[in-house]
């Protein structure tokens, strides 16, 4: 990757971050239970996550093992993070998913297509090319230990709320029930509570601006989409829980 090809990657990631924050609280995202007609032509959901989540560790691992430094363990570190979470998310996670026949309009997929090419490559640009600090003296740096804390407190939270919402279908199954325990008990969306507060670890222990820019865009997409599922739930179960907040809890 060139530095004109990071410059632009980078402002694409921080831009479209910046204009889908606002639009999201007017336009919630067609997928999942928001999902509806009109979006164009969709595909089966499964195959939609795979082919639009794939893209980011593939790039962020083609653009590392490209420099010099990949053999080096602080940068390998970072690259495990990552790896650890999309390999996840994009070959695991969507076959665990439960609901059968669900659909993504593929405009949607191709917006995350092309954001996680862009957002791969850059981190792995990140903390190969931009990350002459991460070298073995990083290990003891205190940003390095707290964020790798916090990636791994947002990891489990995220795991775990992902977990309690799979249980809530039995096999075969596709409609909505109010989720329990966990950060359930607090906010409506703690699995995109966690994925926020996990890329923040990453920003916070890489130091580089290609992580909080990731780390920004998480918030600015799920922040949003946070609310309208708060707001569904509150229509769609006359039960459910008040003091519950939407993705800050306590606050927000
Ligand atoms: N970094 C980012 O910008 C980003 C963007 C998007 C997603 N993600 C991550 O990807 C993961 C999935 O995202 P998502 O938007 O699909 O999350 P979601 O709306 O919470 O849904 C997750 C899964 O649980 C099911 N589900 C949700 N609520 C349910 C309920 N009340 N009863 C029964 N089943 C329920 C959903 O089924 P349906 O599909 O049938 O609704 C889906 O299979 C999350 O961990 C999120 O953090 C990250």
């Amino acid at each position: 990757m060139t530095e004109t090809q990071y410059q632009y990657a980078l402002w694409f990631i921080v831009g479209f971050g910046a204009i889908t924050f606002p639009i999201l609280f007017f336009i919630t995202a067609p997928y999942g239970r928001h999902f509806r007609k009109g979006w164009g032509p969709t595909i089966p959901a499964k195959l939609a996550w795979v082919l639009m989540e794939a893209p980011s560790p593939i790039c962020f691992a083609l653009v590392f093992f490209q420099h010099e430094r990949s053999g080096d363990l602080v940068p390998l570190i970072f690259f495990g993070l990552w790896q650890l979470h999309y390999v996840y998310r994009s070959f695991i996670f969507p076959f665990r998913m439960r609901g059968s026949g669900k659909r993504k309009p593929v405009f949607t997929v191709a917006m995350a297509f092309l954001f996680n090419i862009a957002n791969g490559a850059i981190n792995g640009y990140g903390v190969t090319v931009l990350g002459a600090h991460l070298t073995m003296s990083w290990l003891s740096d205190p940003r390095f230990i707290a964020g790798i804390a916090v990636f791994f407190i947002g990891w489990f939270i995220n795991h775990q709320s992902d977990h309690i919402l799979r249980n809530l279908r039995a096999p075969g199954e596709s409609g909505y029930k109010i989720p329990r325990g966990g950060m359930y008990r607090f906010i409506s969306s703690p699995n995109y509570f966690g994925e926020i507060v996990e890329w923040i670890g990453y920003a916070l222990a890489s130091w580089v601006v290609p992580g909080a820019a990731f780390a920004f865009f998480t918030f600015a997409n799920l922040a949003p989409r946070a609310v309208s599922h708060h707001k569904w739930y509150q229509e769609k179960f006359e039960d459910y829980p008040r003091e519950r907040r939407a993705i800050v809890p306590y606050v927000w």
